[in-house]
């Protein structure tokens, strides 16, 4: 077995927060070993619950769609969230659930080694870009340590908001040259965080 396959096992059985009582399935994620694009979403919902599977509701069919459109299927990236358990009545998840459970993704990270990480929503912006707001570095891209950091919008925001989705659609659309040109695009500097977001 697979080092990634293991730790989703580990994942399935954990109890590090008092999620694992409510679940019905861990929902620790899923993808190619290799994927070079990580797609980080906030928590499982009902939907995903159900099945131990990640965006497999309405956001998941709009985030297919938004694959679909830059030529990728959902099997050529890795899809998880930053919470593997669905909170109860899929109420937002606690500073201290996102403690318990950060662990669990930055291994994930270690295994994959994708080139772009692309955060879904405020919760998943705000592990990877903390303090900034999603609607200024949305669409845009940081590179630490050899990984580019990509934040845009939660798919299902953009469902409920018309205007959010010509945004989103087009943050989606600027992935594939990201990916062709990640070797290329420079370290953020350390020392002007108002400078480290390259624009894109
Ligand atoms: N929303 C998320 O953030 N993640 C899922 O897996 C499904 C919906």
């Amino acid at each position: 077995m697979s080092a990634l396959s293991e730790l989703c096992e580990e994942i399935a059985l954990c109890r590090r927060c008092e999620l694992y009582k409510y679940r019905t399935k861990a929902v620790p994620g899923e993808g190619p070993e290799d994927a070079e694009i990580m797609f980080v979403g906030e928590a499982p919902g009902w939907h995903e619950d159900q099945q131990g599977r990640p965006f497999v509701g309405p956001a998941g069919q709009y985030l297919s769609q938004l694959l679909a459109s830059i030529g990728l299927g959902r099997d050529q990236v890795y899809i998880t969230n930053v919470i593997k358990d669905r909170p109860p009545v899929n109420r937002d998840p606690l500073p201290a659930e996102i403690d318990a459970c950060r662990i669990w993704l930055e291994r994930q990270i270690e295994l994959i080694r994708p080139k772009i990480v692309v955060t879904l929503g405020r919760y998943s912006m705000a592990l990877f870009f903390p303090g900034k707001s999603i609607s200024r570095i949305h669409g845009r891209a940081e590179k630490r340590d050899g990984v580019i950091y990509y934040a845009m919008y939660h798919p299902a925001a953009a469902l409920h908001q018309q205007s959010l989705r010509r945004v989103i659609e087009a943050d989606m659309q600027k992935i594939p040259r990201l990916l062709a040109e990640a070797g290329d695009i420079p370290e953020a500097k350390e020392e002007s965080p108002s400078q480290q977001l390259t624009m894109f």
